[in-house]
């Protein structure tokens, strides 16, 4: 990049702080300033870090600050106008998933960032670790025959029990969807990514495993949450968990399985892609891991290292292999992947725009409504 890059971040909770880290990763950038409605939540951050400016109110901080990029990682539900906000600055703007709480939403939000001309990106980091990188690139370049079919898996334990309870369970903050939007759309993307087709219709069953749920008073950020004695009943209006058919363009069918209530299963997002020389199954919880699966011959089990992967995923690799590249790695990827689109046109099918965003949620959308009229409904 020619000049620093100077970012504010927004929202310093669970998601905020991995994103000062990428940004601190990428060269040439600054983070100037960071917002969060909880005072001390930013200033202490600022001040530990060495920010230069913490605010409690996003247009504050733009009215005062000069900025070129703002990441936005606060709930759902502030995506909307916050992004609004930060695009009618004329400031370039990269958001958490999912983009909006409804399809009407984000497509309004496509249309200000064409009128207002700025870079946008939403954060849909899986398809920015290497291994990912290499499926796409083995599919686009034909080395992966004929697509036969795809499987993906997206299975976590964090809200399992009967009083596990945050700001995703409240519709107004988390919006229509909860499991589907949250994780699904990172399937939704990262199949889409790797076998470069749209998902064009969906038949969903969504699955909520507690009618009620014990709301307690509650301290911290997601997944570091502490809570208090007392509670209340609360109804449960969103899915814990969701069973999809897809189809791609081509017709090929992907099934997909969501929960955020299965013991012992993490951040347990996995991907197989059968083609009709071999399949390819990645994990990210062993993301520097490729398997090719092979009929005739014993596995392959790559590793993420530049000397075996394709010439188009090398720069999505920090490490040699052994020293496991993973999560962390990948929203670094993502990031810096933004970054550099803002000054190179030719990295836009490489980043997820506000389009592929507003996409993903008319999917989300899709699956509500599939699973309220049982029948398969169209992407459009
Ligand atoms: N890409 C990923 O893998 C990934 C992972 C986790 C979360 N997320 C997304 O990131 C977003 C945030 O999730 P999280 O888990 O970090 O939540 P969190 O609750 O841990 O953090 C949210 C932060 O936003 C702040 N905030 C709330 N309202 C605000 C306001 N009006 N102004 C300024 N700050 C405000 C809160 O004080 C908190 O610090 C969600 O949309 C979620 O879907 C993405």
């Amino acid at each position: 990049m020619k000049k620093t890059l100077k970012c504010a971040i927004v929202g310093i909770g669970f998601i905020g702080k991995q994103h000062y880290e990428a940004i601190r990763r990428c060269p040439n950038t600054e983070v100037v300033s960071i917002v969060d409605y909880k005072e001390e939540r930013g200033r202490s951050f600022a001040s530990q870090y060495g920010i230069a400016s913490s605010y409690t109110s996003l247009e504050d901080m733009l009215n005062e600050q000069e900025v070129d990029v703002v990441h936005i990682c606060t709930p759902n539900n502030l995506h909307y106008s916050m992004a609004k906000t930060v695009i009618e600055h004329g400031v370039h703007v990269f958001c958490e998933k999912p983009l909006s709480l409804t399809a009407k939403e984000s497509e309004e939000l496509v249309r200000l960032t064409n009128k207002y001309n700025v870079k946008h990106g939403v954060n849909l980091n899986y398809r920015s670790n290497a291994m990912v990188r290499e499926m796409r690139s083995r599919v686009i370049n034909n080395h992966a025959e004929d697509l036969l079919m795809v499987h993906a898996n997206y299975i976590q334990d964090w809200l399992m029990f009967d009083d596990d309870y945050d700001w995703h369970f409240d519709p107004e903050l988390v919006g229509p969807s909860r499991t589907v939007a949250d994780i699904g759309s990172h399937v939704f993307d990262t199949v889409q990514f790797i076998s470069n087709q749209k998902i064009k219709r969906v038949f969903a069953k969504l699955l909520t495993v507690y009618p009620t749920r014990k709301k307690r008073e509650q301290f911290g950020e997601t997944f570091a949450l502490t809570y208090g004695e007392n509670f209340e009943e609360v109804e449960i209006v969103n899915e814990d968990g969701a069973m999809i058919i897809a189809e791609l363009e081509s017709g090929v069918s992907v099934s997909i399985n969501l929960s955020q209530v299965t013991g012992g299963h993490k951040n347990a997002f996995d991907v197989t892609f059968s083609h009709s020389n071999y399949s390819m199954s990645w994990n990210q919880e062993r993301a520097d891991r490729l398997v090719i699966g092979k009929r005739n011959e014993g596995n392959e089990e790559l590793y993420a290292d530049a000397k075996y992967l394709s010439d188009d995923v090398k720069r999505f690799i920090s490490l040699p292999n052994g020293h496991a590249v993973g999560w962390a790695d990948a929203i670094k990827n993502s990031i810096y992947e933004f970054y550099l689109s803002l000054e190179d046109d030719t990295l836009v099918d490489s980043v997820v725009t506000f389009e592929d965003g507003h996409y993903l949620m008319k999917i989300v959308e899709a699956c509500l409504l599939s699973n309220i009229e049982n029948r398969w409904v169209d992407v459009e």
